[in-house]
């Protein structure tokens, strides 16, 4: 396995065309036994058509237009409802919100919320895996396991929160993601499949990163009290930088279908053909050579080379690069806006927990009054 610290190399390996597959989220043990791929484990020409075609729900135009609205009623509701409480979980509230949020561009529109946060929460407990393992490293019993932990909240999830969408749909199509889907005709599995994988790319990351935000913003005051005054396009640039040193998906993999050379400053490396590539988020989003001084710190207004942005890698790049990158921003911006301006008390830290399927953080029990 070749493990890439370089954020140079890391977006050679995710920019060259057609010599590298998806290797992370254990696509490559999935991949074959679906009718129907996902987005994220597709390679090469029907990726491009599939990613030209959900194009239009992420365009950063659709995002302030169609979605804010609905961002600022949801974070106003929810805060409220916090201040209502002598104290609130936050990482609960993040999770609730994320999810509305995700739910409205993939349409998951005609179930109840809280449990649906519920069941997807559940889904993603998984037991640990080795992608450069045979049988991604699981034991009989965690394969089990796995195939317990997964099913069942997956069952329940087409059930209660997926087949009501589609039924929906099918009367009455609308501009989201499982219209679409029915459009090319996917089968009701592949839609649920579907829904599973933007539940965790679009749920569960922007869930951690609102919460990791936070955390950032109440032990460093200046940075909460610049954050507050500053116009928009400088929160932006705010909260890419704390995603740069806080990556919610912690590593890349691919696999080199050809062999690649790359070059790091004068020096060139060829990836043998077959070798499955690590690109360390954390890593790559720490290079000096890219952020400049003290990688380590959060340093708003970096003056970062032509071509990059404040996250780095945080959102991957090439043609797997988050389409949900802008709208993750702003649904972050609306809600931290919002809670920020209130006096908030942390009663309790929230404790470090590791997600697997996403190789990122996962914070938990994070208790704050707001008043
Ligand atoms: C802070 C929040 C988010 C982070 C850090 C994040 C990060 C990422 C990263 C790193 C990838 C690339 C994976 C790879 O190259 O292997 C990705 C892909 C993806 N993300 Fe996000 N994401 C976020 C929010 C969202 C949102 C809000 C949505 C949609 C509602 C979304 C939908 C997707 C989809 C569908 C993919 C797969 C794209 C493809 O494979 O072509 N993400 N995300």
């Amino acid at each position: 396995m070749w493990l890439i610290r370089s954020a140079e190399v890391a977006r050679q390996v995710l920019r060259a065309r057609d010599a590298t597959t998806q290797a992370g989220f254990t696509a490559e043990s999935l991949t074959g036994r679906m009718k129907d791929t996902p987005i994220l484990f597709m390679d090469g020409e029907p990726h491009r058509q599939q990613r030209a075609k959900v194009a239009r729900y992420f365009a950063p135009k659709t995002v302030a237009t169609r979605y804010h609205a609905f961002m600022e009623a949801r974070a106003d509701a929810l805060i409220a409802s916090m201040a209502d409480q002598p104290t609130s979980r936050l990482d609960r509230v993040t999770l609730r919100y994320s999810v509305e949020v995700a739910s409205q561009v993939i349409g998951l529109t005609n179930s109840d919320m809280d449990k649906m946060a519920g069941r997807l929460e559940k889904f993603f407990d998984q037991p640990p895996f080795d992608l450069t393992r045979p049988g991604v490293g699981r034991s009989r019993f965690q394969a089990i396991r796995a195939a317990i932990a997964g099913n069942l909240p997956m069952l329940a999830f087409y059930l209660a929160d997926v087949r009501p969408a589609i039924v929906a749909r099918r009367k009455d199509p609308q501009e989201d993601v499982i219209t679409h889907l029915l459009g090319e005709g996917y089968a009701d599995s592949g839609i649920l499949i579907e829904c599973v994988t933007y539940g965790a790319a679009g749920m569960v990351t922007t869930r951690e990163f609102i919460s990791m935000a936070t955390l950032h913003f109440l032990r460093t005051p200046p940075l909460r009290d610049r954050y507050l005054t500053a116009g928009e396009p400088e929160r932006l640039a705010i909260l890419g930088e704390i995603l740069r040193l806080e990556p919610v998906v912690g590593h890349l993999f691919r696999r080199a279908q050809a062999d690649l050379t790359v070059t790091d400053g004068d020096q060139t490396h060829t990836i043998p053909q077959g070798a499955l590539i690590d690109l360390g988020t954390r890593q790559t989003n720490a290079d000096e050579r890219i952020v400049g001084a003290e990688p380590e710190r959060i340093c708003p207004g970096r003056d970062l080379p032509k071509g990059w942005s404040e996250e780095v890698m945080s959102f991957g790049d090439g043609p797997h690069k988050c389409p949900g990158n802008a709208l993750a921003l702003r649904e972050s911006d609306v809600f931290l806006t919002r809670l920020l301006g209130h006096d908030l008390e942390l009663v309790t830290e929230p404790h470090l927990e590791w997600d697997e399927l996403i190789a990122g953080y996962a914070l938990r029990g994070f208790e704050i009054a707001v008043r």
